[in-house]
């Protein structure tokens, strides 16, 4: 199997160029974002708050998260219901970051992907791929861009949806998001010595997705 492991902080645009490289190669691409999403769903909706460890990890236990892919696009099922639509919102967003640092929630989902990664050449995004994932991918990519040119992207999204904002304020949401994911003490985001660094702070989707095509 060719796995390809795609590191990097929020908003340096992994998902658009995992989707893209994915689908330039016919591989299958892997949020395993939208699967810690699922996880954090199942215990809002059974009632559970972030800080009761133990309750949060016997609902991630009782659960069971599955991938399929209709059309190429890859669809999260919890217990069999498709739940793509309810996971991309803030309370969600929220909640996925708290639980992401249990251990043993990290297992159940570290172990999902890695089996998939035996059965399937693919993309796969996330913080954690590379390091802990699959150390032993084919390639690995570390995409970043400026903090600068983050923000820049996440406002010019915003706008386009209608919402008002502040371009200093997202700023500093990203400068404070990426301390958390660098310094959090399970699987914080790092890049692997044996990953490449591609920053797209001035580079367009195309040229990005060309690049890693290149390496490969
Ligand atoms: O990439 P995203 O925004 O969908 O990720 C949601 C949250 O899940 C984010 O707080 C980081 C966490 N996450 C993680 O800890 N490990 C991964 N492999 C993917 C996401």
């Amino acid at each position: 199997m060719y796995n390809i492991a795609i590191d990097g902080p929020a908003g340096a645009g992994k998902s658009t160029i995992a989707k893209l490289v994915a689908k330039k190669l016919g591989y299958i691409y892997v949020d395993t974002g939208s699967m810690y999403r699922t996880l954090a769903l199942a215990c809002i909706r059974a009632g559970v708050s972030a800080e009761e460890k133990d309750k949060v990890v016997d609902v991630c236990n009782s659960v069971q998260v599955s991938l399929e892919y209709v059309e190429g696009n890859q669809v999260v099922r919890l217990n069999g219901e498709d739940v793509s639509g309810y996971i991309r919102n803030e309370e969600v967003g929220n909640m996925t970051s708290a639980i992401a640092v249990y251990e043993p929630v990290r297992e159940i989902l570290v172990k999902m992907q890695q089996k998939i990664a035996t059965e399937q050449n693919l993309v796969m995004d996330g913080r954690d791929i590379g390091s802990v994932v699959l150390p032993n991918a084919n390639l690995k990519i570390y995409l970043t861009a400026s903090v600068e040119t983050r923000a820049q992207r996440r406002y010019k999204e915003l706008v386009e949806k209608g919402v008002d904002c502040d371009i200093n304020e997202i700023e500093k949401d990203i400068e404070d998001r990426d301390y958390r994911d660098m310094h959090r003490e399970v699987s914080p985001l790092t890049q692997t010595e044996d990953a490449i660094l591609v920053d797209s702070s001035n580079m367009t989707i195309d040229e990005v997705v060309e690049k890693i095509i290149s390496y490969v």
